[in-house]
């Protein structure tokens, strides 16, 4: 039988890639540092399949089309299509479709009805935490869309059941691999909107202790206040699906920096079996 491995978590914002070189030293040296203990524990927990959670920033989806779950069921997808990323050394990445297909039958067969997907673009969402991970090689990577971008958002509360929804499909599926999730996005940003740019720490820093809490209040934290976040802060939904899995249990924060330079609260955390 499959086997969870680890729940993992980090922020992906485009600047972390297009602003790199200019950062301040210091956290330069910081978010690499955290990328790569995710990256290294990662390696550690040898997954031969992440089910990456991210969202679609309009690189498959647009408004005549807007899935609010999609799972990737291709055998390959495609790299990101930013012009920004052409240096992320993956063109295709491997999928895994019989895992990806238990997993959407098993999310129909318990009242969850996802969208599917033979070819996704895995836009910088899905590559920048992989890139700057550094992982030698990269396990199959099966991607699970979730609308964090466009309202209407899910609901919190759906995220994290999602999350056990996944977890019920690793443990049910018959083959004997290795699944880590790897939820990407948030923490407080605010993008195109009169807030830009503004970065709400307290609301990060609440949210971060309120991971090692009973799940209901981070939930209903959540659901109050992420209306009146910036509206980047919504990705933090990819971040609930990975705690659903992980049964609420906690995320232990690798590192959590605000960082302007590139608008976004900058979050990473791990949960290990
Ligand atoms: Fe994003």
């Amino acid at each position: 039988m499959a086997e969870l491995v680890g729940a993992f978590a980090a922020s992906h914002g485009p600047l972390l890639v297009r602003e790199w070189e200019t950062l301040p030293q210091d956290q330069k040296a910081r978010l690499q540092a955290a990328f790569g203990e995710l990256g290294r524990r990662i390696s550690v927990a040898k997954p031969d399949v992440i089910v990456e959670v991210a969202p679609d920033h309009w690189s498959n989806f647009f408004l005549d089309n807007i899935p609010t779950v999609c799972i990737g069921v291709g055998e390959t997808n495609d790299g990101p299509p930013e012009p920004w990323m052409k240096a992320f050394p993956h063109r295709e990445l491997a999928g895994d479709t019989d895992f990806a297909m238990h997993f959407a039958s098993t999310a129909l067969q318990n009242g969850f009805e996802p969208s599917l997907s033979h070819r996704l673009k895995l836009d910088h969402g899905f590559c920048i935490p992989l890139w700057r991970m550094g992982l030698e090689t990269l396990p199959r990577i099966v991607p699970m869309i979730v609308n964090s971008i466009e309202p209407p958002l899910p609901l919190i509360s759906r995220c994290f059941e999602w999350g056990r929804l996944l977890k019920k499909a690793i443990h049910s599926f018959e083959k004997d691999i290795r699944v880590a999730i790897l939820a990407t996005g948030g923490l407080s940003h605010s993008i195109g909107e009169p807030t830009m740019g503004a970065i709400d720490e307290p609301l990060d820093r609440e949210c971060i202790r309120l991971f090692a809490s009973p799940a209901d209040e981070l939930l209903s934290y959540l659901e109050k206040e992420l209306p009146t976040a910036g509206n980047g802060t919504a990705e933090i939904r990819n971040w609930l699906v990975a705690h659903g899995a992980a049964g609420g249990r906690g995320f232990e924060l690798i590192d959590y920096l605000p960082v302007p330079k590139v608008l976004v609260g900058c979050g990473f955390a791990a949960w290990q079996v």
